[in-house]
C-alpha cells in the first residue's frame, strides 16, 4: 500500500554520504592523518557549537561569513550560539582556554569535521561541508609557512591530486595595512559607483572586502586598484621573500596572487589559496594563512599562528577525477553454506576471520549455491568460501578467488593465512 505519509529529506545544503562513498572519505582523512602526524601534527575536537561573539570578533563583523551565513540561535537561556563557519577560531579559542601557550613551544593541531554556513547551494557548495584543517601556534617563523605548505602539497600528491595551483599573497599586518587601505579606499572613491552594491557598503566599511568580490561585472576594475604587495612594511616584506624563498627551496611552485585577502579578517601577512581546474567555479580546494594577531583579539597572549582548511567535499571531487585512490570494498570474503548442518561451521569460520580483522559477510537464510556466489559477487567479495556436505565431510572448505576464478581446498585453520597473503 502506498505511503501517503509526506516524505521528511535532509535540509537543503546537507547531504548524505553514503557508502562505497564513504570508504573514500575515510580512505582520504586516513591519508591526512598519516600526512600530518609525519609532521607532528596532533588532532583536537572543538565542540560544533561556539558562542557567537567567537566568529564575530575574529572571523570579522563586516565578512559574508558573519553577516549572512552563519546559523545563529539564541539557546534556551537566551545565550546566543552558532554553528561553527569555521574552525581556526575554535582552535585558538581551546588553546587560550586551556592554557597551552604555558607549554611553550610550537603547537600543531589538525582537525576534521563539519562546518556551516548558509550559503546558496551549488556544486561543491553546500550548508553543511566538512573540513580538514591544521593550524600551528607559537611562532611566526616563515620557514613555518612553508613547511605547511610543503605538508599539504605532499597530502594532495598522497591522494592523487597532482594538478592543482597554489596562489599566494601577504596582507601585510596592523602597521602597514591601514596606508595601503587608506591607498584603497581613495582609489575606490573613483570607481566604487561603477561596483556592486555590496561592494559600495565595503568600500567604506572594509575595502579590502571589495578584493573578494565575486560578482563578474566588477572584476575588471578590481584588477585595476592598487596591490598589497607594493605597500608591505620592511618586515612583512621580508617575511614574505623568505616564506616565498622557502617554497622555491622545497620545489614548491607557486604564483603571487595580488588580490588574494581572503574572506575573513584575522590574516596577517601570508595567505593562499589552492584551486583544482578539475573544479569548475567553485575552484578552491583549500584556503588558509597567518593569523598572527587573531590569539589577542580572543583575549590570549600574543601568539602567531598559521594554517590552512581544506574543503573535503571539493577534495572528494578531486580525488575522484584524479582515480588515483578508490572505494574499498573491505569485503574479503562470503561465506557460502549449503545445508543446515554447515551453518554452525559457517558461523565460527565468519567469527575466527573477523577476530583475525578479515571482513566477512554471510546470510542466516539458507540459499542455493548459485544464488550464493551471486551475492557473493554483488558484495564485490574478493573471495568466496564454500562450505556444503562434501566440504563438511572432507573438513576441507572450497576457497574461491571471485576474480580470477582460482579454487583451493583448504581446512578451516589455513583460511584466515591464506586471505592475510592474498589480499
Ligand atoms: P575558507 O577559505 O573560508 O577558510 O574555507 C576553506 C575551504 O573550505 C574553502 O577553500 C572551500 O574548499 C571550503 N568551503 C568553504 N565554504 C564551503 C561551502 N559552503 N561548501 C563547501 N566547501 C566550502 C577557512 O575556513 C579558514 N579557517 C582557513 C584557515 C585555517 N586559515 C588559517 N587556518
Amino acid at each position: 500500500m502506498p505511503n501517503k505519509t509526506e516524505l521528511i529529506r535532509s535540509v537543503k545544503g546537507t547531504r548524505d554520504l553514503l557508502p562505497p562513498e564513504t570508504t573514500l572519505w575515510e580512505r582520504v582523512e586516513a591519508e591526512a592523518r598519516r600526512v600530518f602526524g609525519a609532521y607532528y601534527y596532533r588532532e583536537i575536537r572543538t565542540p560544533v557549537l561556539e558562542e557567537t561573539a567567537l566568529f564575530a570578533r575574529s572571523v570579522g563583523a563586516d565578512t559574508d561569513i558573519v553577516t549572512k551565513e552563519m546559523y545563529t540561535f539564541r539557546d534556551r537561556d537566551n545565550e546566543s550560539l552558532t554553528l561553527r563557519p569555521e574552525a581556526t577560531a575554535s582552535v585558538v579559542r581551546a588553546y587560550i582556554e586551556h592554557s597551552l601557550y604555558n607549554e611553550g613551544g610550537i603547537h600543531k593541531l589538525y582537525y576534521i569535521g563539519p562546518m556551516f554556513r548558509r550559503e546558496r547551494p551549488q556544486k561543491g557548495r553546500y550548508r553543511q561541508f566538512y573540513q580538514i584543517g591544521a593550524e600551528v601556534l607559537g611562532s611566526d617563523h616563515p620557514a613555518l609557512d612553508a613547511e605547511v605548505l610543503e605538508m599539504l602539497t605532499l597530502f594532495l600528491v598522497r591522494v592523487g591530486i597532482e594538478e592543482y595551483g597554489l596562489l599566494l599573497n601577504s596582507v601585510g599586518c596592523p602597521k602597514c595595512r591601514p596606508g595601503y587601505v587608506g591607498q584603497l579606499r581613495r582609489a575606490l572613491d573613483d570607481v566604487k559607483a561603477s561596483l556592486c552594491e555590496d561592494c559600495r557598503r565595503r568600500a567604506e566599511t572594509n575595502p579590502l572586502r571589495v578584493l573578494d568580490c565575486k560578482v563578474e561585472a566588477d572584476q575588471a576594475v578590481i584588477a585595476q586598484l592598487p596591490h598589497i604587495l607594493d605597500y608591505l612594511c620592511a618586515a612583512c616584506r621580508q617575511h614574505f621573500d623568505s616564506v616565498t624563498a622557502e617554497l622555491r627551496q622545497r620545489g614548491i611552485t607557486y604564483q603571487i596572487a595580488p588580490r588574494l585577502v581572503r574572506g575573513l579578517d584575522y590574516y596577517t601577512r601570508t595567505t593562499f589559496e589552492i584551486t583544482s581546474g578539475a573544479l569548475g567555479a567553485q575552484n578552491a580546494v583549500v584556503g588558509g594563512g597567518r593569523y598572527d594577531g587573531l590569539s589577542e583579539m580572543l583575549g590570549g597572549p600574543p601568539t602567531p599562528g598559521f594554517g590552512f582548511s581544506i574543503g573535503q567535499d571539493r577534495l572528494m571531487m578531486a580525488v575522484e577525477q584524479a582515480g588515483a585512490l578508490k572505494p574499498s570494498t573491505l569485503l574479503a570474503a562470503y561465506i557460502a553454506w549449503m545445508g543446515e548442518e554447515a551453518l554452525a561451521p559457517a558461523s565460527q569460520l565468519a567469527r575466527e576471520l573477523r577476530r583475525e580483522g578479515i571482513g566477512v559477510e554471510l546470510s542466516y537464510e539458507p540459499m542455493k549455491l548459485k544464488k550464493a556466489l551471486g551475492v557473493a559477487n554483488k558484495l564485490q567479495a574478493h573471495f568466496a568460501i564454500i562450505i556444503g556436505e562434501e566440504e563438511l565431510a572432507s573438513g576441507r572448505y572450497q576457497v574461491k578467488d571471485m576474480t580470477s576464478r582460482e579454487q583451493e581446498q583448504l581446512e578451516p585453520g589455513a583460511i584466515a593465512p591464506y586471505l592475510k597473503q592474498k589480499l
